[in-house]
């Protein structure tokens, strides 16, 4: 494709094309495989309006069903979504129950669209601590996308890195106190294997909306090598086209993962 040939081009002279161009210009170059993001920037949105913070989860809702449609029309093959840490249990108990039953409420509205585009929900995080109703509408929707093997679409739901990480060391343990493994056999491979994300690439992209330099507690072991792309707009107005500068960026990149170019 011709496109393919034209160097890449600055930040500023990405954010000036227009629509067509931009997804032109993404989708000409190899995509990232795993895309991950951290949704920030609710609570200030809604706090500039003189609302109240849940209706910046609300919006927040929207923008993240648009984002899913945007990875799904530009093909990439695994969508990590940060939507509950396992810190944000210390926020104000209605904004906590909000955020519980945004998420139940939109998994049900949203499977069949989900079922219609082929994509897998997975979620990765503890079920601990999570309102039964949540966990079983979870549960019910992973079973039924179970076979789709189009976009998987990974919440993070109550996920913390170190309480990934805790119950990985607590999986390895068992292993080797069963002797099904000897402790030197203990390999990244086996570390994987025991992570929520089994199965999953690492993330190539990292994304996080509200201009936080920060990681917040997410994918502590899989993001070692993953490009990180801070942008100041808040989770509420980020759409396709952010995602798309995004990718744009990404594509610039020379990633060498420790090694020489
Ligand atoms: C992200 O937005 C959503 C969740 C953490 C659930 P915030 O609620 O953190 O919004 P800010 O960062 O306070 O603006
Ligand atoms: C990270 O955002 C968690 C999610 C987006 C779900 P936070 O708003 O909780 O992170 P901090 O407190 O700014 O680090
Ligand atoms: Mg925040």
């Amino acid at each position: 494709m011709a496109l393919q040939r034209l160097p890449s081009l600055p930040t500023e002279e990405l954010a000036s094309l227009e629509d067509a161009e931009l997804l032109a210009r993404v989708k000409a170059l190899p995509v990232p495989r795993h895309v991950a993001v951290i949704m920030d920037g609710n609570g200030r949105w809604a706090v500039q309006r003189g609302l109240n913070r849940v209706a910046g989860h609300r919006e927040g809702v929207k923008a993240a069903r648009a984002v899913v449609r945007a990875a799904h029309e530009v093909g990439i093959r695994f969508l990590t979504l940060y939507a509950f840490s396992s810190e944000n249990w210390s926020r104000p108990s209605f904004e906590v129950s909000t955020l519980m039953s945004l998420l139940e409420r939109s998994i049900d509205q949203e499977l069949p669209e989900l079922q219609a585009k082929n994509v897998r929900l997975k979620i990765i995080g503890r079920a601990q601590g999570v309102p039964r109703s949540v966990r079983e509408g979870i549960a019910r929707a992973e079973a039924a996308t179970a076979g789709n093997t189009g976009l998987t679409l990974c919440m993070a739901f109550n996920y913390g890195g170190r309480d990934e990480l805790v119950d990985a060391c607590r999986a390895l343990a068992c292993q080797v106190q069963a002797g099904e493994i000897r402790p030197e056999e203990i390999d990244e491979a086996r570390v994987e294997q025991a992570l929520y994300t089994q199965g999953v690439p690492d993330p190539d992209l990292l994304i996080r909306t509200s201009g936080e330099m920060r990681v917040s507690n997410f994918l502590l072991w899989q993001i070692a090598y993953t490009e990180l792309v801070v942008t100041p707009t808040l989770w509420p107005d980020f759409g396709p086209r952010d995602l798309h500068l995004a990718i744009a960026e990404y594509q610039r990149r020379e990633r060498r993962f420790g090694g020489v170019s």
